[in-house]
């Protein structure tokens, strides 16, 4: 396993481009299948996640080719025919969104089997609103020996769902196999992100005739087929945010490139209030740290457009050395702060009870060997390590590769001292 090492101290000066968003790519990647015609995605991003997504629908019939494009890499999905309905655990264990290829396999073939993706590092994960969301839908699911087995013989029929609470995955999920239901779908309490707006957007790009995507109350007027499109996937908020944290961490002035500010507004808030000047462009957004500690800064995690969790790892390694104490409250996820020891590593001092940290601001970090745990904790675990004194090196990076394109390159453009060290890992595995 590849590790990164980072010496720290160097402040970031220059311009970083922004990615493809991986949670909208992989989404769309599996609303390809809904359709017999060819679906090109521009401005995919390159990440182990939609490597395997991709293996995943090869499986069903899907041919991938991918190629560099003047808007970045290109992938063109092609599935003439759904030729196997079957998605296994060995695939889908290793990244819980391939359970959503499940609406729209079944929508175009009124059948699937598909394995429960079970739980993750970051909490228990179940899929129950998934579930009930297309049985409101007409499927029929039964589960044995942890597979889905679901059916619809005569099509989806459209129907009313109420989510209980938001659920991005149960939203898009329903959404994919709403759009060939026959009738009217209208979904309650929907989530907002700027993920599913891209994911409708491109539906009705195919065919589809959605309303109301980044509100509450989505409306899908079911259609008979859907075809092929060309569709730009939306820039990636959580990459942005990161590096937005990061050049905030480390000093120095950045700009970031290819961006949508909305998309980050409450975090460009919050490194306003922690003491960072930050300007708005049209697809541009700069970030400068000037001398002096940060400010503490309160945040709690909430749904779009609230501080986004998969940003609460990254904002906590920041508030580590502000000038006093902040309190982070996630409400997303009941187990996302498996960074905190890993930070206490490198010297933070950070306390937790239930879904609420504690972080009391120190002077300095130091370099230390820490182990990423999930994909956002490494990315603040790189944060922490481009300001703290010495080296420190971040086992298990194969995280960080699953979802932010080339990291290590786009961090050395600005001065970073970060490699990549190939080879074992001097930690044992066990995932
Ligand atoms: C998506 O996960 C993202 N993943 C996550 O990003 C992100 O953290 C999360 O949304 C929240 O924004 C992808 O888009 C691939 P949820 P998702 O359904 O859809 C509970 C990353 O690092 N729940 O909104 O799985 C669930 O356990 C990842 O890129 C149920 O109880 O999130 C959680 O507590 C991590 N039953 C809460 O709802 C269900 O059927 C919100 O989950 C579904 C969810």
């Amino acid at each position: 396993m590849d590790r990164i090492a980072i010496e720290g101290g160097n402040p970031l000066f220059g311009d970083i481009p922004v990615s493809g968003a991986k949670n909208s790519a992989i989404k769309l990647m599996a609303a390809s299948l809904l359709t017999s015609e060819p679906v090109r995605l521009t401005n995919m991003p390159r990440l182990a996640d939609t490597r395997l997504l991709g293996r995943l629908l090869q499986r069903f019939g899907c041919g991938i080719s991918e190629s560099d494009g003047p808007d970045g890499q290109q992938t063109l999905l092609h599935t003439p025919e759904i030729t196997s309905s079957f998605a296994p655990y060995d695939l889908v264990r290793q990244m819980r969104a391939s359970f959503n290829v499940l609406g729209p396999l079944l929508a175009r073939t009124g059948h699937a089997k598909v394995s429960l993706p079970g739980g993750c590092t970051i909490g228990a994960r179940p899929v129950d609103l998934h579930l009930k969301a297309l049985e409101a839908l007409g499927a029929h699911i039964d589960m044995h020996e942890g597979y889905v087995f679901a059916q619809a013989p005569r099509g989806l029929k459209g129907g009313d769902i109420t989510f209980p609470f938001v659920s991005v995955g149960a939203t898009e999920h329903a959404l994919m196999a709403a759009v060939l239901a026959h009738g009217t779908t209208v979904m309650h309490n929907s989530a907002c992100e700027p993920e599913i707006v891209d994911l409708a957007d491109c539906l009705n790009a195919m065919g589809a005739k959605v309303s109301g995507a980044g509100t509450k109350t989505i409306t899908i007027e079911g259609v008979t087929s859907l075809k092929g499109t060309d569709w730009a996937v939306v820039c990636d908020r959580i990459e942005a945010g990161t590096y937005a944290v990061a050049a905030a961490m480390a000093g120095g002035e950045v700009r970031l490139t290819r961006v949508r500010p909305d998309l980050i507004a409450v975090l460009l808030d919050k490194l306003v209030e922690a003491g960072c000047e930050i300007t708005r462009g049209d697809n541009t957004v700069t970030i400068k740290r000037g001398a002096g500690r940060l400010r503490p800064v309160d945040l709690t995690t909430d749904v779009y457009p609230g501080f986004a969790t998969d940003l609460q790892a990254q904002f906590m390694a920041l508030m580590t050395l502000a000038d006093g104490e902040s309190v982070i409250r996630e409400t997303i996820f009941e187990n996302r702060f498996m960074h905190v020891p890993e930070l206490g590593r490198l010297g933070a001092d950070i306390s937790v009870s239930g879904g609420e940290a504690r972080v009391r601001g120190v002077e300095r970090l130091k370099g230390a060997q820490v182990m990423a745990t999930d994909l956002r904790a490494s990315a603040c675990l790189v944060i922490a390590g481009l300001a703290a004194e010495g080296e420190t090196t971040v086992n298990r990076v194969y995280h960080l590769d699953r979802g932010f394109e080339n990291l290590e390159g786009k961090l050395s453009a600005c001065g970073a001292n970060i490699r990549r060290l190939k080879g074992d890992s001097p930690v044992e595995e066990d995932e």
